[in-house]
């Protein structure tokens, strides 16, 4: 790995941290769990982690055959629904399909988003529009609507977003996905605060690069901005504690334990799970 441009390392960098394994807790058996952009690498290894671990999940993803093959692969109670994020109809009916196969849901992971890169100055009224429907009022659509389900059923459940390190630092090629995730950040504070009365824990994580086509998309974007082939920018994209990428099921892992009982003392937080790229 090189040194990253405007900083001057004193020490080689090191080895790459192994990825450890960890057996199934558990801590979130018999919960219903609805998982958003469930066929993606982040949302599907979260479902087969909630899984392992006893919980029933629903995985919903704009992407159909995708959703299916990846809820078909997994061992246990797990179904498929297509969810538009996009289009509110569309959430409202996943939603609605996920509580009549598992019942009243007590949990959710607002996993799915999409990333457009572009100038900073060049970015679209239409592509900031794109973003944000999905990335923040499609998450936040999906939260609103699962909360009062939970109020109503009186669950004491919990919700977990997948924000970014980008929501906290910014990225420069990609600044309406960075505020969009700077947005999903301050509505966990928000929800977390409303829903506290409800015993309904709200919180984000806030991963850096994790082996995914999400990741695979920024290698090429990357890539054309700086004249490089994709497969040489990707293995430059990790953390530098890790030295490594962050694997789909170490994000999954975070998640489950932020669903969980034992984090219910966090409440309203944005958790970096970066490698330690994020100091705060
Ligand atoms: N990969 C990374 O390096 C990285 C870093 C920080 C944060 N994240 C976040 O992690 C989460 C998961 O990303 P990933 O890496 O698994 O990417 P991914 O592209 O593999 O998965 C994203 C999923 O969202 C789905 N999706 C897109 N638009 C949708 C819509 N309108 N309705 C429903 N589903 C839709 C896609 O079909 C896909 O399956 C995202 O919120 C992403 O912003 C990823």
């Amino acid at each position: 790995m090189g040194h990253p441009i405007g900083q001057f390392l004193t020490r080689p960098p090191h080895a790459p941290l192994p990825v450890r394994d960890a057996p199934a807790s558990g801590r979130t058996r018999g919960r219903r769990i609805l998982i958003t952009g469930a066929a993606g690498g982040v949302g599907r290894a979260t479902a087969v982690q909630l899984a392992a671990e006893g919980a029933n999940v629903a995985l919903a993803d704009v992407r159909v055959d995708a959703v299916e093959a990846a809820a078909a692969a997994i061992a246990g109670e797990a179904f498929a629904v297509h969810m538009d994020l996009a289009e509110p109809a569309s959430i409202a009916a996943a939603i609605n399909a996920a509580e009549a196969k598992l019942g009243p849901l007590d949990g959710l992971v607002n996993c799915a988003a999409i990333v457009i890169h572009a100038d900073p100055l060049e970015t679209s009224w239409a592509d900031w529009e794109k973003i944000f429907r999905v990335n923040l009022f499609g998450a936040y659509e999906t939260s609103r609507l699962v909360a009062r389900s939970m109020i109503a059923s009186g669950s004491r459940g919990a919700i977990v977003s997948v924000a970014s390190e980008a929501g906290k630092k910014g990225h420069v090629e990609s600044l309406a996905y960075s505020a969009s995730k700077a947005a999903l950040i301050n509505m966990t504070r928000v929800l977390s605060a409303a829903l506290a009365p409800h015993d309904i824990n709200v919180n984000c994580v806030c991963p850096g690069g994790v082996a995914s086509d999400m990741l695979r998309e920024v290698a090429v974007a990357y890539g054309k901005l700086a004249g490089k082939a994709p497969e040489d920018v990707f293995p430059q994209l990790v953390s530098s504690q890790l030295v490594r990428h962050i694997e789909p099921v170490e994000v999954a892992r975070t998640i489950s334990f932020l669903l969980s009982d034992d984090a219910i003392i966090i409440r309203g937080q944005a958790v970096s799970a970066d490698g330690g790229d994020t100091p705060y």
